[in-house]
């Protein structure tokens, strides 16, 4: 990854130059921007719609470049690509460590001055902050933080059962139980990669606790990955994975939350993208579904952030892209935007009781300083592209086959997760 990123920015510097005089021209005529994201599901489209019309009353024209295909893996090949041909979006979603990349050969336009002037350091959560922050500079808008632990339910079908969601796996057993024989699917499954990743550093996560999790993950200590709560983690991956019924499917994210809402399924545990889906579809938090958090992860947040870089363009809307920070993570755009995309605002002076339940507990779980903050995995916070791919088909290895034993997965997995080769 990081040497064809190298061909790109050669490539792209030397093109960026050669179109000086056009670029010149174009930027006091255009305020449109070409944006590269992966949100096209009901509740993404509308949220990155809300942002455009944010935008548009500031002047800035969103010309959207979508690519369908749940945790990005189809957008980040097309950045890449586009890149490549010279032709780089003004806007992407960029998110964690695939942001330093970029950043790293100069692809990415530094945002000190927006962050100065509209005071992030006071007005974002530090760990936002940070995340945005490499060698110095603030590198991209932070959008929303979505909370990974998150076990949604069927508030219809727990009633039915006279059952309050689980806060344990011996009460999640109890429920899947019960919600089998009602004949309903106990809980939301896919064999998507992606998916199977984002399951397992929730259980890993709950069984391992946030200390080793930052050991794993963080550190990536390749011994600590024999560790005995990494077996338990896959073993009860397994499990929730039988709770499937019939073979297994790689179904897309949505398909489980339609599930979920068509009283089909009891629960789902998801990133809190499928909170603000259920919510685009007209479910609601309080009457329809309930969240909590995913047994064993109480007080801990598994956190995946999104984020609006900014590219080094030949068409150069090195202002309007400023602009375009800075209406962002304005207090205005955070409240709309997260409202409908599931996350929650990454400014702590919100009002928190503006938020609904689910949000408002995610929210005030990353506000507290004795909560543990775990980054994700799974959405690229912690490693890069590669590594996270890598993992993901790790585990779907282990899943899709019967023989596969946990502890041959773990030393795959200690393989892989490699200690970083540069620190911040
Ligand atoms: C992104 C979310 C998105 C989800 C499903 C995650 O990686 O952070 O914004 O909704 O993928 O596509």
């Amino acid at each position: 990854m990081k040497a064809s990123i190298h061909a790109c920015g050669r490539f792209l510097l030397g093109f960026t130059l050669a179109l000086g005089a056009v670029a010149a021209h174009a930027q006091a005529a255009a305020t449109s921007v070409d944006v590269l994201h992966w949100w096209t599901s009901s509740s993404e489209r509308r949220a990155a719609d809300q942002l455009a019309n944010q935008l548009a009353l500031a002047g800035v024209q969103w010309k959207d470049a979508a690519i369908p295909g749940g945790g990005g893996m189809a957008a980040v090949k097309v950045l890449k690509s586009r890149v490549l041909m010279g032709d780089p979006p003004d806007v992407a979603q960029l998110i964690g460590t695939t942001l330093t990349d970029w950043a790293d050969i100069k692809l990415v336009l530094p945002l000190n001055a927006v962050a100065q002037r509209q005071r992030w350091q006071s007005a974002l959560f530090p760990t936002v902050l940070d995340l945005v922050t490499y060698k110095g500079d603030v590198i991209a808008a932070p959008l929303g933080i979505h909370r990974i632990n998150t076990l949604l339910y069927n508030r219809r079908l727990f009633a039915r059962l006279g059952m309050a969601p689980p806060r344990s796996w011996a009460q999640f057993e109890v429920a899947a139980q019960k919600l089998q024989q009602l004949g309903v699917r106990p809980l939301a499954w896919s064999d998507e990669p992606w998916q199977i990743a984002t399951v397992f550093e929730t259980l890993l996560l709950g069984e391992a606790g946030p200390a080793l999790y930052q050991d794993l993950v963080v550190r990536r200590h390749a011994a600590a990955w024999m560790d005995p709560h990494v077996e338990r983690a896959l073993v009860r991956l397994r499990l929730l994975r039988t709770l499937a019924g019939e073979v297994p499917q790689e179904r897309v994210w949505t398909e489980g939350a339609r599930d979920l809402m068509n009283d089909a399924t009891g629960m789902m545990i998801m990133g809190d993208w499928a909170k603000g889906e259920l919510m685009a579809w007209g479910a609601s938090p309080t009457r329809d579904f309930g969240c909590v958090e995913v047994p064993g992860t109480g007080g801990m947040h598994l956190y995946s952030i999104d984020t609006l870089a900014m590219l080094v363009s030949p068409r150069q809307h090195e202002a309007v892209q400023e602009k375009i920070a800075e209406v962002v993570v304005g207090p205005a755009a955070q409240l709309a935007y997260n409202r409908i995309k599931g996350s929650v605002p990454v400014r702590r002076d919100i009002d928190p009781s503006s938020l609904d339940g689910c949000a408002r507990q995610s929210w005030e779980t990353f506000a507290n300083p004795s909560s543990a903050r775990a980054p994700s995995l799974a959405h690229r916070m912690a490693a890069d592209e590669n590594i996270k791919d890598a993992v993901a088909q790790a585990l779907w290895r282990y899943l899709t086959d019967a023989k596969s034993e946990p502890q041959e997965t773990q030393r795959r997995l200690a393989t892989i997760i490699r200690t970083p080769v540069m620190e911040r």
